[in-house]
C-alpha cells in the first residue's frame, strides 16, 4: 500500500527561521503538492500571510519573492493544527528545541517538549497512513519517543491510523538559507522504512541530484546534524585560538587561514575569525552533544567539546575588555556606537548574537551606546536588553547621568557623531565601504575603530587619523 501512496499533502509544525524558508522552495520546486506550514504563534502566521514584505517573521535574502511566488497557490500558513495534520499524508516537525532552562539536564540537555506535543498533536488529528519527519534538530535517539507516541496511537485506532518515522535533519545557515536549500550539499535521510524514504527523496529529486541524498539509518541521521554542527563550531574555535596568538606575535589570521586553508584535506571555508559564533544553534547543540556524551558513560569527550564553548566564551568576552584597556581604562561617559546586533550578515536573527554580550559588558562599565544594524529592530534589542532605549544625545543628560544608556541609530553617520570609538561586530556589507575621510571628522578624538570581522580598510580608516585595532591582526602591536 505504502509503495503506491503519492505525497500530495504536506504539513509542517512550526514556521520558523527553518519551516518557513524550507516549505517555501518545497513548494517552489513541487508546484504539484499542497504545503501548509502551521504555527501556534498567530502573530508570526499573521506575518506570513502579510502582504507587507518587511512583515514576513523572517529576512532571508531570495525569501520573498519565492513566497509572492508561491503563497495561496501551494503554500498555505494557518494556526489551525487540528486541520492541517488531517489532511497530510506527511508531516514535518519544524519546532524549537532550545536548552532545557530548568529541571532535570537544565542548562545542557535540549528541551523536546514540543517535538512531543507535535507528536502527540500528529497521533490524535492523523488519518491512515502518515509519513512524520524530523526536521528540527533533536538529540540523538528522539525518534524513538516519537515512535512510542505514534504506535500507541495505531494501536488505539485499531489500526486504522499508521506511521513511519523518518529523520532528515535541516542543513541551511541564516542569511543564505535560500541558497543553501536550492543547492545544498547533500540531503540527509534517516530511517527504517525503504518506501517511505524513497517517497520523501522522491520530493527532493524534484531539484536534488539524487548522488547528493545521503541515506541512513535513524539514529546516524540524528547524530550528523549534532557532529556537522559541532564540527563546524570548532573550526571557529579553532581559528579565534589563532587569532589570539596572531594578536601577540605580528602575524595575522587572514594570511593564516589563507595559508592553512590551501590545505585541501582543511579546505578554506568557515575560518574567519570573529567575535565568536552566535545563532540559535552551535552552543545548543554542543551543549546537548556534550550532555549525551556525559549521560552515555563518556565524560571526556563531553569535556572536548565543552571546551569549544569555552574558548568561544572567552573570545566573546575579551572584546570589551579590549576596547576599555585602548579607552585608556574607562569608558565611563564615553559614546560608542555598535555597528552589528544580529549575529551574523543578512538576516534579522539576534538569537545568542555575540553584541549582545559585549554591549551588556559596554553597559555595566557605563558607556553610552548607539547601536546600529541595517535589519534588526530597536524594539527586538529593547526585548533582548531588557533594557529601553533612552536619548543621550543632550549633553547635559549625559553629564548628570551616573547610568548607562543605549540609543537606537538609523544609520552609520547619525551613529558615529561625538563617537569616541566604534566597535564593528557584524559583517553586513553596509559597513564595508565607510567613507571614513569624511566621517571621521563627526567622532571625538583621538577615536578608536575596532574591526572584529576583519572588513575595514585599515589604510583608509589610518588615513583618516583613527585609531584602528583589528581581531586577529599582529600590526595592532
Ligand atoms: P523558531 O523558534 O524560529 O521556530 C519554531 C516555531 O515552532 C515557532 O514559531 C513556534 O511557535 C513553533 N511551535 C513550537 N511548538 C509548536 C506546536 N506545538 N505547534 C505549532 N507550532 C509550534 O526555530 P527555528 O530556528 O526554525 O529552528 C527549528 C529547529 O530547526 C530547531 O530544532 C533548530 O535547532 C533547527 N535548525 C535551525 C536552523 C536555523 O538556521 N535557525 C537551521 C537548521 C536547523
Ligand atoms: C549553522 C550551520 O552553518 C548550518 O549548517 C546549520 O544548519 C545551522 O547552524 C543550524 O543548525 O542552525 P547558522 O548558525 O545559521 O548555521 O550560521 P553560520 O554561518 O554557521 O554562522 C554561525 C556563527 O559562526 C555566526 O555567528 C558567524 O558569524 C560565525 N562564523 C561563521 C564565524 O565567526 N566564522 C566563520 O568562518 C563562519
Amino acid at each position: 500500500m505504502k509503495s503506491n501512496l503519492k505525497i500530495r499533502n504536506v504539513c509542517c509544525i512550526g514556521a520558523g527561521y527553518v519551516g518557513g524558508p524550507t516549505m517555501a522552495v518545497f513548494a517552489d520546486k513541487c508546484p504539484n503538492i499542497k504545503f501548509v506550514v502551521v504555527d501556534k504563534n498567530k502573530d508570526r502566521i499573521n506575518g506570513w500571510n502579510s502582504e507587507n514584505a518587511k512583515s514576513l517573521p523572517v529576512f532571508e535574502p531570495g525569501l520573498e519573492k519565492i513566497i509572492r511566488k508561491t503563497r495561496g497557490e501551494n503554500l498555505f500558513f494557518t494556526s489551525d493544527l487540528q486541520q492541517s495534520i488531517s489532511n497530510a499524508d506527511m508531516v514535518f516537525i519544524s519546532v524549537n528545541t532550545p536548552t532545557k532552562e530548568k529541571g532535570l539536564g537544565a542548562g545542557q540537555a535540549s528541551d523536546i517538549k514540543w517535538v512531543e506535543v507535535s507528536a502527540r498533536e500528529i497521533a490524535k488529528n492523523a488519518k491512515g497512513f502518515t509519513i512524520v519527519v524530523e526536521k528540527s534538530t533533536m538529540p540523538v535517539r528522539t525518534a524513538e519517543t516519537i515512535k512510542d507516541i505514534l504506535s500507541a496511537a495505531e494501536i488505539n485506532s485499531y489500526k486504522t491510523k499508521s506511521f513511519s518515522v523518518l529523520s532528515n535533519p535541516e542543513f541551511l545557515a541564516e542569511g543564505t538559507a535560500i541558497n543553501d536549500l536550492e543547492n545544498p550539499d547533500r540531503v540527509l535521510i534517516g530511517g527504517d522504512d525503504k518506501d517511505s524514504i524513497d517517497l520523501l527523496s522522491s520530493l527532493y529529486a524534484n531539484w536534488v541530484n539524487p548522488e547528493k541524498i545521503i541515506k541512513t539509518n535513524l539514529w546516524s541521521s540524528e547524530l550528523s546534524k549534532l557532529a556537522a554542527n559541532a564540527f563546524l563550531a570548532q573550526r571557529i574555535s579553532s581559528i579565534n585560538s589563532i587569532g589570539a596568538l596572531c594578536e601577540l606575535t605580528g602575524a595575522n589570521i587572514s594570511e593564516v587561514a589563507h595559508a592553512i586553508g590551501a590545505d585541501t584535506r582543511i579546505g578554506n571555508k568557515f575560518l574567519n575569525a570573529g567575535p565568536g559564533f552566535g545563532g540559535s544553534c552551535f552552543r545548543k547543540d554542543l551543549l546537548n552533544l556534550a550532555y549525551l556524551s556525559r549521560h552515555f558513560g563518556l565524560p571526556e569527550v563531553a569535556n572536548y567539546w565543552e571546551s569549544v564553548i569555552d574558548l568561544n566564551n572567552w573570545q566573546r568576552d575579551r572584546i570589551s575588555k579590549v576596547v576599555v584597556e585602548k579607552l585608556f581604562g574607562t569608558v565611563s561617559g564615553k559614546v560608542i556606537s555598535i555597528f552589528g546586533f544580529s549575529f551574523k550578515a543578512n538576516t534579522n536573527d539576534t538569537r545568542d548574537s555575540p553584541s549582545i554580550k559585549v554591549v551588556q559588558d559596554l553597559l555595566e562599565e557605563g558607556a553610552l551606546l548607539y547601536i546600529h544594524d541595517p535589519k534588526v529592530t530597536a524594539s527586538q534589542i529593547e526585548e533582548v536588553l531588557k533594557i529601553k532605549q533612552n536619548c543621550f544625545t543632550d549633553k547635559d543628560f549625559i553629564q548628570k547621568t551616573e547610568n548607562a544608556y543605549w540609543q537606537y541609530s538609523k544609520s552609520v553617520r547619525e551613529s558615529l557623531i561625538n563617537s569616541d570609538a566604534a566597535i564593528f561586530l557584524t559583517d553586513w556589507e553596509d559597513y564595508k565601504n565607510i567613507d571614513w575621510n569624511s566621517l571621521s571628522k563627526l567622532m571625538r578624538v583621538p577615536a578608536w575603530i575596532f574591526d572584529c570581522r576583519a572588513i575595514l580598510s585599515r589604510e583608509s580608516i589610518v588615513e583618516a587619523k583613527l585609531n584602528y585595532w583589528r581581531l586577529g591582526d599582529g600590526s595592532n602591536i
